[in-house]
């Protein structure tokens, strides 16, 4: 087998396309990797998955300011080009597409894309704007790649559902890949914003995994009652005095909505601040009367 040729980085949407319409024509498939940079492990296991189904890969990197409310962290989202070109092309990605904010926004730029209901609870309780930016520019960037399939981590599990919504809603012809969520060895999710973590806070991170695995045990071993199986994730959380937390619960699967009984597909979610930074962490499994089946990706 050849050498793959050099990853190629492109700022520009009609750079872009011009590369990638031969490979169309071709009929080559396209796989998207959508990141914001600060490249972890938990991004770069989306290559080869991606890479099973495609013949060429295209990450972008774009740290989207919409997705940002007023006072969050876009100022300070760590930003790491040169690092991250370095790893996307040693992992195996073709194209890195890194855009400008006037690109993907141009002046006079106004469209937005809206999920109002899937985006109100949960995170978007917390953050109202958040899905709303992230909505807009999954959709710019489906419509400037067009690939055959794109892949979203398991870790944003809310941002996952309202990507597989939002491609339904707009009939994107794109599938959608589910990653299983990278993990530090006591448990803690792959995010870029563990970074931010200081050495006493990241010594209590993982609990929010513990409370996950907490309320995933529960169901288990047979609890099937939601407030009991979210009373157990509390407990969990308020053993850990850094870890204030936003919600910790168990929904339903297919739009996150409350359930007084847990049965069929269904998620424990947990988001807490671990001093200040703000972390997310979540279980999927599918209950059915022969058990309970943890679901990954
Ligand atoms: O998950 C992320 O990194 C971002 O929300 C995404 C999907 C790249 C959109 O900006």
């Amino acid at each position: 087998m050849g050498r793959r040729p050099d990853m190629e980085r492109i700022e520009e949407v009609a750079d872009l396309r011009r590369v990638l319409a031969p490979v169309r024509a071709d009929g080559r498939r396209i796989g998207l990797v959508p990141t914001m940079g600060a490249l972890h492990r938990g991004h770069l296991s989306h290559v080869p998955l991606l890479l099973a189904h495609a013949d060429l890969v295209v990450m972008s990197v774009f740290v989207n300011p919409l997705q940002f409310g007023p006072g969050e962290d876009f100022e300070r989202y760590p930003r790491s080009l040169e690092d991250d070109a370095k790893l996307a092309e040693e992992a195996g990605v073709d194209l890195l597409f890194c855009p400008q904010v006037t690109t993907l926004y141009p002046p006079g730029s106004e469209t937005l894309v809206e999920l109002p209901d899937l985006s109100s609870q949960l995170e978007g309780a917390v953050r109202p704007t958040h899905f709303r930016g992230v909505a807009t520019v999954v959709a710019k960037l489906l419509n400037i790649v067009r690939p055959d399939l794109a892949s979203f981590g398991q870790k944003d599990l809310q941002q996952l559902l309202v990507v597989r919504r939002l491609v339904s809603d707009l009939h994107f012809d794109v599938q959608i890949l589910a990653v299983p969520t990278a993990r530090e060895p006591d448990g803690l999710a792959l995010s870029s914003r563990n970074a931010y973590l200081g050495a006493d806070d990241r010594r209590e991170a993982a609990a929010l995994n513990r409370a996950c695995r907490a309320g995933f045990d529960a169901v288990a071993a047979g609890e099937r009652a939601a407030s009991r199986v979210e009373a157990v994730m509390a407990e969990v959380l308020n053993g850990f005095p850094r870890v204030r937390p936003d919600y910790a619960v168990v929904r339903r699967l297919d739009d996150l909505k409350p359930m007084t009984v847990v049965s069929g597909r269904a998620a424990v979610l947990v988001a807490a601040r671990v001093g200040s930074t703000r972390l997310l962490d979540n279980l999927v499994m599918d209950v059915t009367p022969d058990g309970v089946r943890e679901i990954r990706g």
